[in-house]
């Protein structure tokens, strides 16, 4: 179970106790930076953090500092934050936002990557003076201390100790919100429940997927990536993606398998011909390998995508391809498609995305579950037009990465309830090998499959 807390080594650039005027060191300066950005506007750490490793021309150790640095605060936020509201012994909203974001920097170097006092403290008391100011240096020093008094286990039995409720004494273990351990206690035997959120607090390793028809596995494997279980298109790839010439060009993709499984899963089960729709298709993951699937059968694929941009990433993951690529931005629930046109379709509807935290480090905080109310009525709009869409004997494939019954199950029986043409497949059938699949569908598990928490459910339209 990875937890915070293997040691790590500071980067060398300075090796000195604190002194006034003191530079704080680059790595630090970008993960403040980005975590800035993170917090206060609301900007995706994975992308601020590699435009600001090239622009800081970060490589090597010091990238892997940073990147360490940044992901790890932002995934153990909402206890440090806990944490240092008991240390500064004042609610954390009384402080300026850029103070509190370098001290949950210096928490994430003395609880999670065991800095050494010294070296954390001084560190991060250099980048308060540096960034913030020379005045709030004396309270940064004073409150990273009071946190370094115990470690990160004896902080957690402390806060552990105030909750009166199991579940919400489990959320502060394993560094997570309540709710979305509720969420996941209803889905998952009780004595699974610790190990599926330990798993959210596992980096997950890279998982390249070729391109039919252009890439093979053979080409993942000469990279030296590690075959995927199930998918015959993926492997587990330990490098840098960003940094392989095939993956920049596009004939390579970086996707998790539980999606590739998704994509796989209604290929399969196609069972007439025409063309196949993506509807809610970016940033295209599944439509390039659906794209690729279906030209091998000489189908072709329609991508549909609301947000121009996420459009316009379609097209990127699709270059490796001859064109046409059909890609066309459109509201899913407003068909610019006659009903009955296509043979199958894809509805990979947006979600609370709690089957992928542990690829987004912030998201668990950042979520509110007040968006459940809105996002299931979305669903059921965007399952109806993709069960509308397809021509009898068409297949529908309904995926979240989302493990919540309100996301998953429920918005399928809701659904199911309207239609009598409609029968449910066994993803079984189709996904032969994968275990765990009970009912007609299947809910992968980080922790269970080594994937994201992908759900699907397949239907035949007669
Ligand atoms: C879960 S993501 C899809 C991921 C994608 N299938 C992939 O594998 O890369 C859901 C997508 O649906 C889009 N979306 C949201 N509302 C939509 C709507 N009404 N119609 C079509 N797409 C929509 C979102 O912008 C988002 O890109």
């Amino acid at each position: 179970v990875h937890r915070p807390g293997g040691r790590r080594q500071a980067p060398r650039h300075k090796a000195r106790g604190p002194q006034p005027g003191a530079r704080a060191d680059a790595p630090r300066i970008v993960a403040f930076t980005v975590l800035r950005a993170v917090n206060g506007d609301g900007a995706y750490p994975n992308i601020e953090l590699a435009h600001a490793l090239r622009d800081g021309g970060l490589t090597g150790r010091d990238a892997a500092f940073t990147t360490e640095l940044v992901n790890g605060t932002c995934r153990f936020q909402g206890t440090y934050d806990r944490i240092l509201a008991a240390a500064a012994g004042r609610a954390l909203g009384t402080l300026q936002p850029a103070v509190v974001d370098v001290l949950r920097l210096g928490t994430h170097q003395l609880l999670g990557m065991r800095i050494p006092l010294h070296a954390a403290v001084s560190a991060t008391v250099d980048l308060a003076r540096e960034r913030v100011g020379e005045r709030v240096t004396g309270l940064v020093n004073a409150v990273l201390r009071k946190v370094a008094g115990a470690d990160l286990d004896a902080w957690v039995a402390r806060l552990a100790a105030s909750e009166t409720e199991p579940l919400a004494a489990l959320a502060t273990r394993t560094h997570h919100p309540e709710w979305i351990v509720r969420a996941y206690a209803d889905v998952l035997p009780a004595d699974e429940l610790e190990a599926a959120l330990a798993a959210n607090n596992e980096p997950a390793t890279p998982t390249l997927v070729c391109r039919p028809g252009v890439t093979s596995l053979d080409d993942l494997l000469v990279l030296g990536a590690e075959p995927c279980e199930w998918s015959p298109f993926g492997a587990r790839y330990a490098g840098v993606p960003s940094e392989v010439e095939d993956v920049r060009g596009a004939r390579i993709g970086v996707q998790d398998e539980g999606s590739q499984l998704v994509a796989l899963a209604l290929a399969r089960a196609v069972a007439v011909p025409g063309p196949w729709l993506d509807l809610c298709a970016g940033p295209g993951g599944k439509a390039a390998l659906l794209h690729g699937l279906a030209r091998e059968r000489g189908e072709s694929l329609v991508a549909a995508e609301l947000a121009p941009h996420r459009a316009r990433l379609i097209d990127r993951a699709l270059a490796a391809y001859p064109p046409p690529h059909n890609v066309i931005c459109a509201d899913g629930t407003r068909p610019a498609w006659l009903p009955g046109t296509f043979a199958a379709v894809l509805a990979d509807v947006p979600c609370t995305g709690l089957g992928a935290l542990r690829r987004r480090p912030e998201s668990r905080w950042r979520r509110d579950p007040g968006v459940l109310a809105d996002l299931v009525v979305l669903q059921r709009a965007l399952l109806r037009t993709a069960l509308d869409a397809v021509c009898p004997g068409g297949v529908v494939a309904y995926a979240t990465c989302s493990p919540h019954p309100a996301e998953t199950t429920e918005v399928v029986d809701a659904v199911l309830a309207e239609r009598e043409n409609v029968r449910r497949l066994r993803t079984a059938d189709v996904l032969p090998d994968v275990p765990g699949q009970t009912g007609d569908a299947v809910q992968l598990w980080p922790h269970r499959h080594g994937t994201d928490a992908m759900f699907l459910a397949l239907f035949a339209v007669d």
